[in-house]
């Protein structure tokens, strides 16, 4: 019988993940009819929250600043999208793919100066993903990178918070020890780090 699943890739702006996910969902749609994917993302633009939170993103200038009211509003938000989107599928038995989950508060919040403790409280209760790919690379590559998209900047990419963020992600089988999760070296081209990313989605299916 087919099983809901539910996957999340993470990693610090810039390391590849938005990419690698949509190749993900195509790969694995063409894998066998019965695997329905749903591809989705936080912070969401659906939620009234995940709309403040990308305006606080544009507008802020001290990434050091404002952990709790980010952490509010991150954290609402993805109650919003579990409880409308997420669990919904999971229990639909879609296969659900998340550009970013609770681990990206427990990198980015954690850098902002959020207690551990208050996060781990405030997350209880949310669903464990099956699997969770952290796609790491140096923060010196993440501007670099972030640098040639040329976007105008948001308050998180600069190189001194995206060091601290990376040093978070790296912590995360430590802080989660009972779950899944799997870091991937992303400094590579993106059809090695494709391949490896497919390779941990095989051992779940
Ligand atoms: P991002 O994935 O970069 O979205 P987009 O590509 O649409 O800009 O996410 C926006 C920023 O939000 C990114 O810098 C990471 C940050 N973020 C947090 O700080 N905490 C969170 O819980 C989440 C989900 C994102």
């Amino acid at each position: 019988m087919v099983k809901g699943l539910f996957i999340v890739l993470e990693g610090i702006d810039g390391c590849g993940k938005s990419t690698q996910i949509k190749g993900l969902a195509n790969y694995v749609f063409d894998l066998d009819k019965s695997k329905h994917v749903f591809l989705t993302r936080e912070p969401t633009k659906i939620s009234k929250y995940g709309e403040q939170v990308r305006k606080l993103l544009a507008n802020k200038k001290d990434p050091k600043k404002d952990s709790e009211f980010f952490t509010k509003l991150y954290v609402k938000d993805r109650w919003f999208h579990v409880k409308n989107h997420i669990l919904p599928m999971i229990n639909a038995r879609c296969m659900v793919l998340s550009d970013r989950y609770k681990f990206s508060t427990f990198a980015y919040q954690l850098a902002q100066g959020a207690d551990l403790k208050t996060l781990q409280q405030l997350h209880k209760g949310f669903p464990v993903p099956n699997l969770t790919i952290i796609i790491d690379i140096t923060a010196e590559e993440a501007m670099k990178r972030l640098g040639k998209i040329g976007n105008k900047k948001e308050v998180f990419e600069n190189l001194e918070f995206l060091t601290k963020v990376r040093e978070n992600y790296l912590r995360m089988k430590e802080i989660f020890a009972e779950e899944n999760i799997v870091v991937i070296n992303g400094m590579r081209p993106k059809e090695e780090v494709f391949k490896e990313i497919k390779k941990e989605v095989h051992k779940i299916l």
